[in-house]
């Protein structure tokens, strides 16, 4: 099967990626189009009216209640269930949810004090549930095949003990309901938990399986940062929407059930053309002459943003922190690069724009509609200002010295077994192989090599980006991260300990479509 893949880098494909790619030896057996954005991905195309933008206003998620609370943690839970959303004006989608909502509900947690998550499953499909940068013993890390099944109980006879490919890949199940425990021993950090059910988590996060959780800390606390209505999260996602307003993905099997996959060219990647910001197409929202402490999350499967503010802010975009939590001093930029599941922690001071000016947060990797996300209005009233402290936090850099080994690994377009796909060296993900085994406590180098735009994320530890190339870190790369944006033909090295728990855990591309499509490796850690 020859298909398609969308290749697209500001430069054309030859003079970046491909050429580069073959000369790192590795065969492309795709005919690479370039269309003319900077992610490696298939544009789908809605097929309703795009909606007015600018003229729904920015939800919040709501924040989640524990249950109850006790020495052990927080107690919450969570009911996975259908629901319906009126995301365009005029058209009910139907959404696979957290609570009913998309965004789901927000989780915020105390590093240090345990959050407890019931999660009940009721949707037709089983799910993974997955805290993206927590620190998590193994068993509530939502390792791929740990299935929560559907409370229906012929459920896995009827569809997967007669299917030899899954009923092969089933790991620790529970059916209906699983209790997922974060200790949170961590630092303050926006972390999000979504769907990882093998296979499947492409479809299932673009259905709406997707929320913030918050960890916040003494230390964070300490800087008085920008908070209640002047902290705002934002969950960036691309989606494409079907002619009855539903929400359009190329599976191939459309019930999610069985065969795992997409059609055609979007093996490379699906990319909407709606700019979601917590579940609503391209918002507006209100703010006071203040400062505002806004928690970027690009939660699209495939889609890279390049943010940046106009007109810009005169004191400029100012990044205070990363996946890994706060930087250990403020940087400021004027855009900012953000692949797949990265988050950014930024200050915006909005009191430097005239009160009434219309301020457009745009993604200077597209033109036209996707090259803008949202707007915000400045308003009369004054809020707080932040000074913004010249150090933020203590990182001790990972020393080389102190790593025990050093691997490498290549992320590139191969036989992903039944399927074309994608693969780590030349192994499509095999939950029963462990591709790195590493003792408990030691740091290691990872060298990390591309053919196409592959971010890559680790579960368990964040880690620190040593160098690009021949290069230091980029301008993205500060602080701890655990999804570095790896771009066509680069190698980056990255350093990482191993910490607190062992157990089998997975690290992969987070292009979504990639990871189904077996970009995924397994780290025993021991
Ligand atoms: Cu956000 Cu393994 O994923
Ligand atoms: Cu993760
Ligand atoms: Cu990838």
């Amino acid at each position: 099967m020859v298909l398609a893949v969308a290749v697209v880098t500001r430069r054309t494909v030859l003079g970046s990626g491909l050429a580069a790619a073959v000369g790192l030896g590795v065969g492309l057996p795709y005919a690479l189009v370039p269309t003319g954005d900077s992610s490696t991905g298939r544009l789908l195309p809605s097929r309703i009216p795009r909606p007015t933008m600018f003229s729904v206003v920015l939800p919040v998620p709501a924040v989640l209640r524990p249950d109850r609370s006790d020495s052990d943690g927080d107690h919450y839970t969570i009911t996975q269930r259908t629901a319906m959303a009126e995301i365009v004006p005029g058209y009910a989608t139907p959404l696979w949810t957290y609570n009913g909502t998309f965004p789901g509900p927000s989780i915020e947690s105390r590093a240090g004090r345990a959050a407890l998550v019931r999660h009940i499953n009721q949707l037709p499909v089983p799910t993974v549930v997955h805290l993206h940068g927590g620190h998590t013993p193994h068993e509530s890390d939502g390792y791929p095949i740990d299935y929560n099944l559907p409370s229906d109980p012929t459920y896995y006879e009827t569809h997967m003990s007669t299917s030899p490919h899954m009923s092969m890949r089933v790991g620790a199940t529970s059916q209906g309901s699983r209790d997922y425990t974060y200790p949170l021993k961590q630092r303050a950090a926006t972390l999000w938990y979504h769907d990882h059910r093998m296979e499947f988590t492409g479809p299932s996060v673009w259905r709406g399986l997707a929320g913030f959780h918050f960890v916040r800390d003494d230390e964070e606390d300490a800087l008085r940062l920008p908070a209640g209505p002047y902290e705002i999260p934002l969950m960036l996602t691309d989606r494409s929407f079907g002619a009855d307003g539903s929400l359009a993905y190329p599976s191939i099997d459309p019930t999610l059930v069985n065969i795992p996959g997409v059609t055609g060219g979007y093996t490379a990647g699906v990319l909407g053309d709606t700019m979601l910001v917590n579940g609503v197409p391209w918002p507006i929202a209100t703010v006071d002459q203040a400062s505002y402490r806004l928690r970027v999350l690009n939660a699209s499967n495939a889609r890279r943003l390049a943010l940046r503010l106009d007109p810009a802010p005169p004191a400029g975009i100012v990044q205070i922190g990363t996946d890994g939590g706060l930087l250990a001093s403020p940087v400021v930029h004027d855009h900012l690069v953000v692949a797949p599941a990265q988050r950014f922690d930024v200050i915006v001071d909005f009191s430097g724009y005239r009160p009434g000016t219309v301020v457009t947060l745009v993604n200077d990797f597209d033109s036209g509609p996707m090259g803008q996300v949202m707007q915000f209005r400045t308003s009369e009233r004054a809020g707080p200002r932040f000074a913004i402290p010249d150090r933020l936090s203590t990182i001790t850099p990972l020393v080389h010295d102190d790593a025990t080994t050093t691997r490498s690994f290549r992320f590139r377009a191969g036989n992903a077994g039944p399927m074309d796909g994608w693969v780590i060296d030349s192994e499509p993900f095999d939950p029963a192989t462990a591709t790195a085994t590493v003792p408990l406590g030691t740091v290691e180098i990872w060298q990390l090599f591309a053919d196409l735009h592959h971010p890559v994320h680790l579960h368990l530890n964040p880690f620190q980006i040593i160098a690009r190339g021949t290069d230091g870190p980029g301008e993205f790369d500060h602080g701890w991260k655990d999804t570095i944006d790896l771009k066509p033909a680069e190698q980056a090295a990255i350093a990482v300990r191993f910490e607190d728990y062992p157990g089998r855990y997975v690290f992969h591309c987070h292009n979504l479509e990639h990871e189904d499509m077996a970009m995924m490796a397994n780290v025993d850690v021991r």
